[in-house]
């Protein structure tokens, strides 16, 4: 597959890329680089953007609902954050030629991914407790990882989006460290929070090593610097203790560090779910598209009112 995608690139540039790419080099976006690696980035860093400001919308409907004034603050800061994450990304992303608007209509078409976890509902505000905390975790693993990788822009706006990571993670695991030394009420909410969110935190990773389409290449070159199984390996390292900790369990009782592997042993989330979802068919696709269908159509008079018609666009160097 690798010689096919790449028989029309030149082998000299190839070389030299690829050399590049070993020497821990960044590629910056006016650098040669062969059209699939183009192509594999636009489509990891849009769906990434995208399942910024989608993840902004489970918590964010949490923001009146808050408990107490100072949650109310750190939550919507957060939420601001994360979409400002995604402008970041966006930005990121155009570096490689692909227009926002047309990245924003792929989403609202239902032809782009974003992350399956962003489609199922957040019931209780220990729901919105959960993704602070695990779900952000779970992100910073994965991208702490690949601002090590090789294309410049990506990089940098990952740096600074796990800066500011980290500070949800902070406010996450004290979220829940509330729930779970509170009252019996709270404890149960969080321990049914973490019940309901288990099955789609692991499979949030991706699917596994060996089914997984384009780990192979964006490995090897450094876009993808941890696979997915690696990734959900080192998450379930860093916070299943810290789950346990807290007294709160796991739904899976094969759920355990392997002695002879140094692994976690766990049951498999249901991976044909995980298909619907991600293409469109899970309990809130639906929702989240129409939410931001319907702030692209409010917002058009705001980017109309804003836009210079006769200004040349520029493509931006992030
Ligand atoms: N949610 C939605 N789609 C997912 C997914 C998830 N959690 N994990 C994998 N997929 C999709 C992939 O996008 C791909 O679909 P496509 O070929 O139509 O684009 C398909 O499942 C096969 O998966 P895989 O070959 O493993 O994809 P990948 O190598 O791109 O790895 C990620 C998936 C999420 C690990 C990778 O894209 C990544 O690190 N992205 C950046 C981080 C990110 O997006 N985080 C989201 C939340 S903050």
């Amino acid at each position: 597959m690798r010689t096919d995608v790449l028989k029309d690139e030149d082998p000299v540039k190839l070389a030299e890329f690829e050399a590049r790419i070993e020497r821990g080099e960044k590629i910056e976006p006016t650098d040669w680089m062969p059209a699939i690696y183009r192509k594999q980035l636009i489509r990891m860093i849009e769906q990434h953007a995208h399942s910024e400001i989608i993840g902004a919308l489970p918590e964010g409907t949490w923001i009146t609902r808050a408990p107490g004034f100072k949650r109310k603050l750190a939550l919507m800061a957060k939420v601001q954050d994360e979409v400002g994450h995604a402008q970041l990304l966006y930005s990121a992303a155009e570096t490689l030629g692909k227009s926002r608007e047309q990245m924003i209509s792929d989403l609202i078409n239902g032809k782009s991914k974003y992350s399956n976890i962003f489609n199922y509902p957040a019931f209780t505000w220990a729901d919105s407790c959960f993704i602070s905390w695990l779900v952000d975790a779970g992100a910073i693993v994965n991208q702490v990882a690949n601002s090590r990788g090789s294309y410049g822009p990506y990089c940098r706006a990952l740096e600074r989006i796990c800066v500011e990571e980290a500070f949800h993670l902070k406010y996450g695991h004290h979220c829940v460290i509330h729930m779970a030394t509170g009252t019996d009420i709270q404890r149960k909410m969080m321990q049914e929070a973490i019940n309901r969110w288990w099955k789609p935190m692991l499979m949030f990773f991706g699917p596994p090593d060996k089914i997984s389409a384009h780990t192979e290449i964006l490995m090897k070159w450094k876009v993808k610097m941890l696979s997915n199984d690696d990734t959900r390996q080192q998450w379930l390292d860093m916070y299943v203790p810290k789950i346990w900790e807290l007294d709160l369990t796991l739904p899976d009782e094969k759920l355990r560090k392997n002695q002879d592997t140094g692994k976690w042993d766990y049951t498999e989330p249901d991976w044909d779910e995980f298909k619907r979802v991600i293409n469109g068919d899970g309990p809130c696709n639906k929702e989240r598209l129409a939410v931001r269908r319907t702030a692209e159509e409010r917002g058009r008079w705001v980017r109309e009112a804003l836009s210079r018609p006769k200004a040349e666009y520029t493509i931006p160097l992030a």
